[in-house]
């Protein structure tokens, strides 16, 4: 076989391997057969030297098309091979729309915090306006400014963290009282506020007491505001909150930031004028009463012109007696099981 021969014999061949092989590896082989140095047409050129010089151009120029060509196939056949192997990752891959899908929990909101969505709806429908304080008060706010100097008895009955000698936990949400009468301007009407929020006390936690808790604090000031306006106030909120025909009662109590000071019961169960009085359930849902005038002067506002009241009531208090739930710890342990049942309420 002379050299042109060998070389068209070559070319049939690579080709027919060509056709035949099916992953890049053997096209590699195949590239590694014919080009490499010891390849197949690699040794057919030296082969060139032996020929007469006439002959050497154009078996040279043959063996470069040949060659040109078959890099070519090569290419053109690993190209080939990469679609098709792409073309099958991509239909195993194909992602089955039908297929369900995880399910993803939602969350509900806290059944506090549902409480408290409702008291303050209810508030703002009344005209009044919310505010939040921060649960890092001044001993000035929380205690100065609600009529208990440093050393009045009365603050033994509120067991505060402190953080400083002046920088405390907030024990009530009264402390927003004078931050709003200092910033309200009564040229433009009485003042009419709640401030929901957290607050702290040094307590041993048990079925009905909490380290922190919630409140919400009431506040009116204005010209003839009396103690029938708390009334109206309040029964409006139970009328809403637990449905009507809960009876409301007012008992003397003791606060230093208001004189009179009340302590609120509503009956757990619905009453009307005919219902014994022993059949009526009480329970104590909020302290109030009217603003105290030492409260009002601090905040340079005159208690001969201006009267106002106050209260403050407790939504982890409400919320027991709304659901019938008997131990307050519940609200705070996370537990799944108990969240689950409100979160239907309040949609
Ligand atoms: N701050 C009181 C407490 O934490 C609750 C309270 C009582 C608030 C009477 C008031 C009020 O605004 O008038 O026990």
């Amino acid at each position: 076989m002379d050299i042109k021969e060998k070389l068209k014999s070559l070319q049939e061949r690579v080709v027919q391997q060509l056709s035949l092989s099916k992953t890049d590896d053997a096209v590699e082989d195949i590239r590694v057969h014919l080009l490499g140095k010891k390849g197949d047409l690699t040794k057919i050129l030296k082969g060139l030297k032996d020929l007469a010089p006439d002959q050497r151009p154009l078996v040279g120029q043959l063996a470069n098309e040949i060659r040109h060509n078959l890099e070519e196939q090569i290419e053109d056949k690993r190209a080939r091979l990469a679609k098709a192997l792409l073309d099958r990752q991509l239909a195993a891959e194909q992602i089955d729309v039908t297929l369900p899908g995880k399910t993803v929990t939602i969350g509900t909101k806290h059944v506090l915090q549902q409480i408290q969505d409702q008291i303050e709806d209810h508030f703002i429908s009344q005209g009044f306006q919310v505010m939040y304080g921060t649960e890092v008060e001044t001993d000035e706010f929380n205690f100065a400014r609600m009529n208990l100097p440093k050393d009045h008895p009365a603050r033994d009955m509120q067991d505060t963290f402190y953080l400083t000698p002046n920088i405390l936990l907030r024990t009530q949400t009264s402390a927003m009282q004078a931050r709003a009468m200092d910033r309200h301007d009564f040229a433009t009407g009485p003042l009419k506020m709640v401030s929901p929020g957290k607050v702290y006390r040094r307590d041993n936690d048990d079925a009905t007491h909490s380290h922190q808790f919630h409140q919400v604090e009431g506040l009116v000031v204005g010209k003839g505001i009396t103690l029938a306006d708390l009334k109206g106030t309040l029964q409006a909120l139970t009328d809403e909150l637990f449905g009507k025909g809960h009876a409301m009662r007012f008992r003397q109590s003791y606060f230093p930031f208001t004189e009179p000071s009340l302590e609120v019961d509503i009956s757990w169960n619905i009453v009307d004028d005919q219902t014994p009085a022993e059949d009526i359930r009480w329970i104590e849902v909020l302290g109030a009463g009217m603003v105290h005038p030492n409260v009002l002067k601090m905040a340079h506002i005159d208690p001969e012109e201006y009267t106002g009241f106050a209260f403050g009531l407790g939504p982890d208090r409400f919320a027991m007696i709304k659901y019938g739930i008997d131990d307050i710890r519940n609200f705070y342990l996370d537990d799944l099981r108990f969240l689950k049942q409100f979160s239907q309420v309040g949609k």
